[in-house]
């Protein structure tokens, strides 16, 4: 179906008013996610409320509609984590569960990716029952690699081309190197290396004056990440990786991505953004944005000189690269909320640039997880909170550089640790009924006031319900659930 309303595409690159309008679908405006967050200040509720529940398999059906179980029959909910974070205790804690261990029967899992491995894994023998919930889905890897992340994007781009989709439109590109997506041009171009080492000497060929940035695919904060800017360089680390004192490197594949080397600086230095993603479902897509996410900024000054190359106090926004560097700053530790960057932007730039920001980087954010939603295990038992990392340029195009399964929960500030108190509070409201006991047989719906400050992303499931309520011609329902569907299927 043609839409009415027209969005800004994700690939209009740039601050100027020349975003390309793309006409796809029921579609609204950009600006609400700027606006909201603006009137939003962090609130931390240390109320003890107590929530009591039934047995995994035992029950009553009050929210899900499942079989009946003896009324009285109430048993605490049992919670199991193997993460020493108090983020998360305090908050399980304030709902009246109780900790258990991973050998008990338990309601609710905040597991390591390891742990969480060792459960779905086939030795393992485990089953979930319908009240049992987990936090990461089994083959997260598929979002949270850096490899498969660009191998994923890649085929869906393909995929949609193949299909004569208009989002897989291309143009021609700025610097005369043939060919862009016009609106799913969010990823800098990316090599796996060994693999496809011929194909990025080609690449490199081509802009030998270009910056690459070298990632290992299975490392986290900053860990193994160099810069380079001549072939040779990059020659000679492959000499020495597989000499005889590097054998685990040799082994480790790599992603070799452009570096974005015009990144958007405040007071002259580099920062990225991090961001939450909760999704819920991956068939169909259930997914929202937590409205406070933080900017994490360099404690150096920018500089491209090659003299700097090496100098990750320029180039990494990682707190935990900065945090060893003389000019960490433990008060705000190098953070900014994205309110913030929000008024900055529209102050020094004007408004509609940067509502066409944040539309852009909620469009990115949506079609990575299209990309990789038809290759996740989309397990009713799981949900997953992703920290997404953006790079916005100086032009104000956001791009993305890695999605992480297992974001910190560390808090470096009083501020941190009041967001992140607040992001598990209402993760948890989201993906649990409003009975507040897990159940996989819960229509996943949560109410506006469930969603806390989460914003809907997408639900393909409520789109498909709106689109047939207003083909039938009978869309006067005022229900939360049909306003959220409405407001999701801007993305379709
Ligand atoms: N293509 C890129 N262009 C510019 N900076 C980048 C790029 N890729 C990564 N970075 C910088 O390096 C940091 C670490 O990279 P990331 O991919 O997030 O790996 P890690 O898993 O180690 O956090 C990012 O937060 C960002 O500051
Ligand atoms: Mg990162």
């Amino acid at each position: 179906m043609q839409g009415h309303v027209r969005i800004y595409s994700g690939g209009g690159g740039g601050g100027g008013g020349d975003a390309a309008l793309l006409y796809y679908g029921c579609a609204g405006p950009v600006g609400d996610w700027t606006q909201r967050i603006a009137s939003l200040q962090p609130t931390i509720d240390l109320s003890v409320a107590t929530m009591y529940g039934r047995l995994p398999g035992t029950g009553n059906g009050a929210a899900s509609g499942g079989a009946a179980g003896a009324l009285g029959d109430r048993v605490k909910i049992g919670f199991c984590t193997d993460l020493d974070k108090s983020v998360l205790v305090n908050n399980f804690e304030k709902r009246g569960w109780h900790q258990v261990n991973g050998d008990d029967d338990w309601h609710f899992y905040w597991a390591g990716v390891q742990t969480c491995r060792n459960i779905f894994s086939v030795d393992s023998g485990y089953r979930m029952h319908d009240t049992q919930m987990i936090n990461h889905f089994p083959n997260h890897y598929e979002l949270s690699r850096k490899d498969l992340l660009v191998k994923n994007i890649k085929r869906y781009r393909k995929d949609l081309e193949r299909d004569g989709n208009p989002l897989a439109e291309k143009t021609e590109s700025n610097n005369s190197s043939g060919t862009r997506y016009l609106y799913l041009d969010f990823v800098p171009t990316t090599f796996v290396l060994p693999a496809d080492y011929n194909m990025f000497v080609e690449e490199y060929r081509k802009f030998p004056l270009s910056t690459w940035i070298m990632k290992p695919c299975g490392k986290s904060q900053g860990a193994g990440i160099f810069l380079i800017n001549k072939l040779s360089k990059l020659k000679k680390w492959s000499r020495e990786a597989k000499g005889p004192f590097h054998p685990q490197i040799a082994k480790e594949s790599y992603v070799i991505s452009r570096y974005i080397d015009n990144p958007l600086l405040i007071g002259g230095k580099k920062f990225d953004l991090r961001l939450y993603v909760l999704v819920t479902s991956f068939r169909p897509l259930k997914a929202y944005l937590f409205k406070q996410g933080f900017c994490r900024f360099c404690t150096v000054k920018y500089d491209t000189s090659v003299t700097e190359l090496d100098n990750m106090y320029v180039h990494l926004t990682n707190v935990s690269v900065q945090k060893h560097g003389g000019e960490y700053n433990t008060l705000h530790g190098g953070k900014w909320s994205v309110q913030n960057l929000a008024l900055y932007l529209e102050g020094t730039r004007g408004k509609e640039v940067t509502d066409r920001l944040f539309g852009a980087i909620s469009w990115l954010i949506v079609h990575s997880l299209r990309a990789v939603a038809p290759v996740m295990a989309s397990d009713r038992h799981c949900f997953e909170c992703y920290g997404y990392d953006i790079i916005i340029d100086n032009a104000l195009k956001p791009w993305l550089v890695e999605v992480n399964a297992s974001p910190s929960l560390t808090s470096t500030t009083v501020n941190d640790r009041i967001l992140k108190y607040k992001l598990i509070d209402n993760i948890l409201s989201v993906v649990l009924p409003p009975d507040g006991i897990p159940d996989v047989r819960w229509s996943k719906i949560p109410s506006a006031d469930a969603l806390g400050n989460f914003e809907l992303l997408i639900d393909e499931e409520l789109a498909a319900q709106d689109e047939a309520q207003n083909s039938s011609n009978n869309n006067n329902s005022s229900s939360s659930h049909t306003k959220s569907g409405k407001f999701s299927s801007r993305w379709k």
